[in-house]
């Protein structure tokens, strides 16, 4: 199958990124084509830092490697330096239908949380994204649950261009983890880990032990003394427990059992000990990498050959079939 998703370079990536999308990245890579896209396109619709966007880009490259993913296997390369991607995205913004866009989740959160930066491409996002998957035939987006709604949009794109041009893309499926879809803020639980909501909401995938131990002692729990799921009304101890499930892949119920006579203190204090230990080899591979700048550009490069083969002979077709030069 042909695999395509990607990642804003906007700082370092935490676990809800890791459990949603990477995890399953580094299972499909085995069998599988696979494209992985550092999209810096989108990542410029948000406030950013300018100086530090390219140091970003290198730092992600890095750190996809140090999660697990093998640079000879998957085609890993930045959305800027395919121009086919701004160029397709451009096409299919002329058979998108507006009021799609306005529907999107994420672009009613954004507008309200940049309010100073209400620019047009917070509504075209989607489009660009729908480029990015139908310019290589993708067939899954493996992503998180909050990415569900773009990609589904872009499965509509596909098909009303097909239709209206004939047969021209693959239409994308997408493709959740069983567990771990949504991750939700270490501090406000029933709103989703994210790296813009504060340091201590999110635990980065290459925290020291003593910020595994800051953050997990100040994540919020629930009233009650119990270390049980249920998400209505103990969505903090819930979430703690996905997560302990996840990275010990021990079945939630096996999880309850054994906490019960546990306190919140003393569960947080093994979530700790988990996460310090699970997120140790990230660290370490993280470290070692960001000494080889030369090597991660140079992967880069030719990540960026390879996608540029195959967006150059998809755009061609595309404007051959549009009646465009
Ligand atoms: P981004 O950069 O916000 O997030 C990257 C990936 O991480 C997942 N994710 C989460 N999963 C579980 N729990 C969470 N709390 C959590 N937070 C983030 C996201 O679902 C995503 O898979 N628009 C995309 C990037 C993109 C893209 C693409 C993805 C651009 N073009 C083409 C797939 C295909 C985004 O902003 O992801």
């Amino acid at each position: 199958m042909r695999i395509f998703s990607g990642i804003q370079p906007s700082g370092d990536l935490h676990i809800g990124n890791y459990l949603g999308a990477i995890k399953q990245w580094i299972d499909l890579q085995h069998k599988n084509e696979c494209i992985f896209c550092i999209v810096d396109l989108h990542a410029i619709t948000a406030p950013y830092d300018k100086e530090n966007l390219s140091k970003h880009i290198l730092e992600q490259t890095g750190s996809y490697i140090a999660a697990g993913l093998n640079p000879e296997k998957v085609i890993i390369f930045v959305q800027s330096s395919v121009k086919e991607h701004a160029e397709l995205y451009w096409l299919l913004n002329t058979v998108t239908p507006l009021g799609e866009l306005y529907r999107m989740t994420q672009f009613k959160e954004k507008v309200k949380k940049y309010k100073k930066n209400e620019n047009a491409g917070l509504l075209n996002y989607p489009i660009l994204q729908a480029a990015d998957i139908l310019l290589y035939d993708t067939q899954a987006v493996p992503v998180g649950e909050d990415q569900k709604q773009h990609i589904e949009l872009a499965r509509d794109i596909a098909r009303i261009f097909n239709r209206k041009f004939g047969e021209t893309f693959v239409l994308p499926k997408v493709k959740l983890p069983s567990h771990g879809a949504r991750i939700m803020s270490l501090t406000e639980p029933t709103k989703k880990m994210s790296k813009s909501d504060g340091e201590e909401s999110y635990i980065s995938l290459f925290d020291s032990p003593e910020k595994i131990k800051k953050k997990i002692k100040s994540a919020t729990t629930d009233t009650g003394k119990e270390i049980k799921y249920d998400i209505k009304k103990k969505p903090g101890i819930s979430n703690l427990l996905t997560i302990y499930s996840l990275f010990s892949e021990k079945p939630i119920e096996e999880l309850e059992k054994e906490m019960k006579e546990k306190s919140y203190k003393a569960f947080k204090e093994e979530l700790t000990s988990l996460l310090t230990e699970k997120l140790e080899s990230f660290r370490r591979k993280k470290e070692e990498f960001s000494s080889r700048k030369v090597y991660i550009e140079e992967i880069l490069k030719q990540g960026e050959k390879k996608a540029r083969t195959l967006a150059e002979e998809k755009m061609a077709e595309v404007k051959r079939k549009m009646g465009l030069q």
